[in-house]
């Protein structure tokens, strides 16, 4: 071959990997954030992307933009390994035409999904744009709709992660809030329908960016956000641990991690984690870590709806998804939030093969009249969905409260659970105690002499009678009561055991979760 083709072919290259040009590498590194290949090569093994499209143009005419064409055309699109396992990545690229999508950019990013649809690949996409390009008009639009569809018919097909590491608003926001998983860096990436100035001019309300929109705000408040970074290179860690737990798509197994840690092993601090008082709140997260293998636990939205945990873990080296209560926090009741992050989570490992493991300490759905306007009704019954029609591995510890219906929504025995267990410590009933002897007892308790001792002597027969594992254990609800000590090598014997379970849900298009 000729010197010249080679030549050319290397100019080309270098020319697609200048992006935007040295001016706007360097503003993009001054905004404390990092070019779309250098990201990739933090996310991906070394040496592992092989780049498509690295050549491809925008065809657009207006606005003089035939005379400003950018090899790549602002997004670096192909594929790599992560952990080994062949992924599909696509890398925005502020620096040319800040990112913004074209026709030609969508097709890019639309091959990439498509190929990871055929092959059954993971897609992660790392989001840094001013949106719909506006040289483009409505063929941008079109490309934004292109890949909402592919995002929706992937959904359950294949993981598809979302990192936002820049801008992202207006409608570009659907791609990500499609996907399974969306991560942003704190201070340097926001997401928002409409931005402060819009806010300002229509409701007056003055707020920053990143107040509006920044990872804090996503991660806590309104839960668009599973985790916020410190750093683009902490963020990209993290999808990168996240893919460990994950199957390729929803035909594999989980990847089996092995491990040292024995399936039997007995741990003594369980027995005195769980308060003997009822109402004295403890960490949930102190039992989830205790049992998992290697004590660790990589949990998800830690932030927002704290009164419930959601995570991964592996149990003898097999991946699996923990739903948990949290007593310390609003007591563990089940909100609005909390039944939508559960929910989520719990599809989210049966699209993908994950066992769910629940820990169970509920006193039932939070009173108020902000949840009930809020639609209570209607977002906890999306919980009770999600674990109904979940068809994977489900395992349940009740450490303590099983209160009413939300014992009922807690990967009950009624609603196909596979083991459930309860500690000692569970009380498992209609109501509590004393929830349960007001209603009961309410003239009684009027016309005794002594309301206050009648009471009391009521309440302590009530929680003798049903504030225990024993009945639910006497009617088969409960398969074992077990020691607290015993609970890894319970739950590690229990998933072994039905790790090759089958079971489906009748035919049909689709259910139809209340939304
Ligand atoms: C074309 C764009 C662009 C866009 C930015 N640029 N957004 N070019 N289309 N949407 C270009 C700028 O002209 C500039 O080019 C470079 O990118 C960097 O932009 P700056 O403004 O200098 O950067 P910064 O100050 O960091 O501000 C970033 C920004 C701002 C906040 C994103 O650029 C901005 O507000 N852009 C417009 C955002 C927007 O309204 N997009 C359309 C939203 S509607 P030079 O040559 O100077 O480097 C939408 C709908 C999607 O996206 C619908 C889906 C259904």
């Amino acid at each position: 071959m000729s010197q010249d083709k080679l030549d050319e072919l290397r100019r080309r290259h270098a020319q697609a990997e200048l992006a935007g040009g040295e001016e706007r590498v360097r503003r993009q590194h001054k905004a404390g954030k990092r070019t779309a290949r250098e990201r990739l090569d933090l996310l991906l093994d070394p040496g592992s992307f092989m780049e498509i499209d690295k050549f491809v143009v925008h065809q657009s005419h207006d606005f003089d933009m035939e005379n400003q064409k950018v090899l790549g055309d602002g997004v670096v699109t192909g594929s790599g390994r992560i952990h080994g396992r062949p992924t599909f990545v696509f890398a925005q690229d502020f620096t040319v035409f800040g990112g913004s999508l074209s026709e030609a950019y969508a097709r890019k990013i639309c091959k990439v999904m498509d190929l990871a649809m055929k092959t059954g690949a993971p897609v992660i996409g790392l989001n840094d744009s001013g949106g719909a390009r506006i040289q483009e008009g409505v063929v941008s639009l079109a490309g934004y709709a292109e890949i909402f569809l592919r995002n929706t018919l992937a959904s359950g097909v294949v993981p598809q992660i979302s990192a936002v590491m820049g801008p992202c608003a207006g409608g570009a926001v659907y791609s990500p809030a499609i996907t399974d998983f969306v991560f942003m860096v704190k201070n340097t990436s926001y997401m928002f329908v409409t931005g402060p100035d819009v806010i300002r001019a229509v409701t007056h309300e003055e707020v920053s960016a990143e107040d509006l929109g920044g990872a804090t705000t996503h991660g806590t408040t309104s839960g668009v956000a599973h985790f916020a970074a410190d750093s683009e290179e902490e963020c990209l860690a993290l999808i990168r641990e996240l893919m460990t737990f994950l199957p390729q798509n929803n035909l594999e197994d989980p990847p089996l991690q092995p491990t040292q840690d024995p399936v039997d092993r007995r741990d003594e601090s369980l027995q005195t984690i769980v308060p003997d008082q009822p109402n004295k709140p403890y960490d949930m997260r102190e039992i989830v870590r205790t049992v998992l293998d290697d004590r660790y636990f990589f949990e998800v939205q830690a932030t927002f709806a704290p009164n419930i945990i959601v995570g991964f873990g592996r149990l003898g080296g097999r991946p699996v998804g923990i739903v948990a209560n949290q007593p310390a926090h609003l007591a563990g009741c089940l909100d609005i939030n909390a039944s939508l992050k559960a929910a989520r989570f719990v599809r989210f490992c049966d699209c993908f093969n994950l066992p769910l493991v629940t820990f169970e300490d509920v006193p039932g759905f939070l009173p108020g009249t902000a949840q009930e306007f809020g639609g209570i009704i209607k977002h906890g019954a999306k919980l009770l969905f999600a674990f109904c029609e979940a068809t994977v591995p489900k395992l349940t510890v009740i450490t303590r409260k099983a209160y009413g219906g939300a014992y009922c929504v807690m990967s009950s025995k009624h609603i196909r659970g596979d083991a459930n267990f309860a500690y000692p410590t569970a009380e498992i009933a209609v109501m509590g105690p004393d929830g349960a002897v007001n209603i009961l007892y309410r003239r009684e308790t009027e016309e005794a002499t002594d309301a206050a001792a009648f009471k009391e002597e009521k309440t302590r027969e009530y929680r003798e009678k049903f504030a225990h594992p024993y009945v639910a254990a006497e009617r088969g609800y409960i398969d074992e009561v077990i020691e607290p000590r015993d609970t890894r090598a319970r739950l590690c014997a229990a998933l072994e055991l039905i790790r090759t379970k089958r079971d489906a849900n009748p035919p049909k298009k689709h259910g139809n979760i209340p939304l």
